[in-house]
């Protein structure tokens, strides 16, 4: 693998040496999910999306996406919208929470974003990108990144464009996941494309888009070259891509094998993270929420569909406590990787 820029790279103050980092995900990626990814080994982990707009509203719900677990050094912050002045208010909101990065979402595929000229409607503009960048460079000192797709459609492939534009507007980093707006998550994520962008640019890199297991993880930074990578539908009820980054780390990729996770494993951490989604949320709410925790955590497992009927109705830790206590005694196989959510 070729480096030709700083490595470990910097990103701000930090260096990172470790370059898997837990991806902005929608529903997901709430504090309670980053700190389990962080105890696995997340070098990294990103806020879902936060709508400027709301922030600077005052909406309390959109302040709590902010919220920080303890075991969280560091953490990054993701803003989506469309007018720099919002950007930049939000910002200024968001620095308060000292974030290592604050990166602007060009990405989101969702029609009611789109329509609001936010996420990859911004794609279609690459001086809008940049006008946003300056004006949230200018709210803060906290380093400013970018996340993309490659294009709007296939027919518009200009990821060289947007990420000139956020660089000549002072990005620290870009993400570009490699599919288009059109295909949301639906085809392939071209890889090619991020091994290009992390070619040509100075900045780092970070590739997004089929990482389901560590040794993807791998190869798309060896096939890539690119200097990190973000994990999303691949971390779902997966946190140990993390732990298993980590030991390959010391290994090379052939001495490999993967480890079997025990369900008793998987039964515990999930038992975690739901009570520490219960201290964030309150026990109703987060028994709620963690209803697609839980079928991401059991998924792929023999006897799991039953239990994820159960959960369906679980409002309390003790009725998920009964499951977790199932599920930790069933002998089914893991098949991990080749997640299709
Ligand atoms: C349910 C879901 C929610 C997502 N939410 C966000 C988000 O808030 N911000 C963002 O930039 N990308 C978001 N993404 C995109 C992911 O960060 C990632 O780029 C994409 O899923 C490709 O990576 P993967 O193949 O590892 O899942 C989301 C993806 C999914 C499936």
């Amino acid at each position: 693998m070729k480096h030709s820029k700083p490595w470990p790279f910097p990103l701000g103050e930090e260096k990172w040496n470790a370059p898997y980092f837990l991806a902005p995900v929608a529903g997901y990626s709430d504090a309670a999910f980053r700190a389990v990814c962080t105890e696995f080994g997340a070098a990294l982990c990103y806020t879902e999306m936060v709508s400027a707009e709301a922030l600077i509203r005052g909406h309390s719900k959109t302040r709590e996406l902010l919220v920080r677990d303890p075991v969280e050094k560091q953490y990054a912050v993701q803003l989506f919208g469309s007018n720099p002045e919002t950007l930049a208010k939000a910002t200024e909101i968001v620095s308060a929470y000292n974030p290592i990065v604050i990166d602007l979402n060009c990405g989101c595929p969702v029609p009611k974003i789109i329509k609001a000229g936010a996420g990859s409607a911004l794609l279609k503009t690459p001086e809008r990108i940049g006008e946003i960048i300056r004006a949230m460079r200018n709210a803060t000192s906290v380093p400013i990144s970018v996340k993309l797709r490659t294009g709007w459609d296939q027919n518009s492939i200009n990821y060289p464009e947007t990420s000139s534009a956020a660089i000549e507007a002072g990005a620290c980093a870009i993400t570009l996941h490699g599919r288009t707006r059109a295909q949301g998550y639906s085809g392939k994520s071209d890889w090619n494309a991020i091994r290009s962008l992390a070619e040509q640019t100075t900045v780092p890199v970070f590739g997004s888009g089929d990482v389901f297991s560590a040794q993807d993880a791998i190869d798309m930074r060896r096939t890539t070259g690119c200097d990190g990578v973000m994990i999303a539908r691949g971390a779902l009820g997966n946190p140990f891509i993390f732990s298993e980054l980590k030991a390959l780390a010391g290994q090379t990729a052939a001495e490999h094998s993967d480890e079997q996770l025990s369900p008793r494993i998987i039964a515990r951490t999930a038992a975690c993270h739901l009570e520490l989604a219960i201290k964030y949320l309150g026990e109703r709410t987060a028994c709620i929420e963690f209803r697609k925790h839980f079928c991401a955590y059991t998924k792929g497992f023999a006897g799991g569909a039953g239990l994820r009927a159960q959960a369906v109705h679980c409002a309390t830790f003790k009725e998920y406590e009964a499951l977790f206590k199932e599920f930790g005694t069933i002998a089914g196989s893991p098949t991990l990787s080749g997640s299709s959510f």
